[in-house]
């Protein structure tokens, strides 16, 4: 039997991960978003992109979870995008609510899939996900560090001059300007990066990575799209075709680096179960202080939507 993926929110970073799945034939794609018509026509055009491009699934859309059912993966990109000027943290409480929503009728139809979270602010939001679904840890997972790390080899391969193939860049943290690029294990061709690059330089390209997000507010008036397309579906890949890539993802922790019912990116494996592996990486006293000040950073998000969880049972 085929994969089933369903991509809730078929807006500019689902559209694009319904692309990039369908190009890779992960399985068979049901796109679901409020808009009338929207995921309807958008799967319709995707689905006729097929003879184009030689891929064979098939592509639904709809605006009911109907279709949804039984999905091994669902990729939940539905929310507000950033506008300029606007902080991944302004919009939590709106998409706290899609969120809920989402998760709820997602998992009453697809109670063993592996969810993918996407939307902003991304930790929150995969905390949110884990506590409406009682899904076990393993499957509930954020994407940001594959996003995050992305730009950060693109950043280094630019300015070495090198492909971005050989580069191999760790970003840890929540996804948020504290995120925590790791200069000290980030490597080209295993050269260390900090033999490579001046120190003043790579904090440039440090900061130019933790604030990737908002540059590309800032140029295009909305967050990105195909970079963070991609690395959803790269996560999806590695799980659904049980490839056991160690990527950097949102996950839940329990102790791992001394931080406790905090989603957090860090290296993970992804398989067939979803998070099959955390990896804790040895850091030295500052890169550990500036991974508890983003876990920290997430937290204050993390006890807003908290608070707004409390408040709705108590009502
Ligand atoms: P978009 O505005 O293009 O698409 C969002 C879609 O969600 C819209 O089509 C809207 O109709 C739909 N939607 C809203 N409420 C819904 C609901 N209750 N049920 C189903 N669909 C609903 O936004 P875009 O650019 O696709 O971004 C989506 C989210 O992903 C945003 O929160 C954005 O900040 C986040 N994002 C996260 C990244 C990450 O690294 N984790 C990277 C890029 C974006
Ligand atoms: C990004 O990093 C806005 O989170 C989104 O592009």
């Amino acid at each position: 039997m085929r994969n089933k993926i369903t991509v809730v929110g078929a807006g500019n970073v689902g559209a694009n991960c319904a692309v990039w799945a369908a190009k890779k034939e992960l399985g068979d794609i049901v796109l679901v978003d409020i808009a009338p018509g929207v995921p309807q026509g958008k799967a319709l055009d995707l689905l006729q992109t097929g003879p184009v491009e030689g891929f064979d699934v098939t592509v639904t859309g709809a605006n009911d979870y109907a279709p949804t059912a039984n999905s091994d993966v669902v990729i939940i990109t539905a929310g507000l995008a950033r506008k300029p000027g606007m902080s991944r943290d302004d919009l939590v409480l709106k998409n706290y609510a899609v969120i809920k929503s989402v998760t709820e009728q997602i998992v009453a139809l697809s109670p063993n899939a592996i969810l993918i979270l996407v939307t902003n602010p991304l930790d929150a939001m995969a905390q949110v996900a884990l506590a409406v679904s009682k899904f076990p840890k393993n499957r509930v997972i954020g994407m940001a560090g594959v996003l995050d790390s992305a730009r950060f080899r693109t950043f280094i391969a630019q300015e070495l001059n090198v492909s971005v193939e050989n580069v191999t860049a760790v970003v840890l943290g929540g996804h948020g300007d504290t995120m925590v690029p790791l200069t000290r294990l980030s490597n080209v061709a295993g050269i260390p990066l900090e033999d490579l690059i001046p120190a003043e330089r790579l904090a440039e390209i440090v900061s130019r990575t933790a604030n990737g997000g908002a540059e590309l507010v800032k140029l295009m008036g909305t967050s990105a799209y195909y970079a963070p397309a991609a690395s959803a579906v790269e996560m999806a890949e590695s799980i659904l075709r049980d490839r056991k890539k160690v990527l950097p993802c949102s996950a839940y922790l329990e102790g791992e680096y001394g931080i406790n019912g905090l989603f957090v990116g860090v290296p993970c494996k992804l398989g067939s179960n979803g998070i099959e592996q955390i990896y804790e990486i040895k850091l030295n006293e500052t890169e550990m202080a500036a991974l508890h000040k983003s876990a920290g950073a997430v937290k204050e998000l993390v006890d807003i939507v908290t608070a707004k969880m409390a408040e709705e049972a108590a009502a």
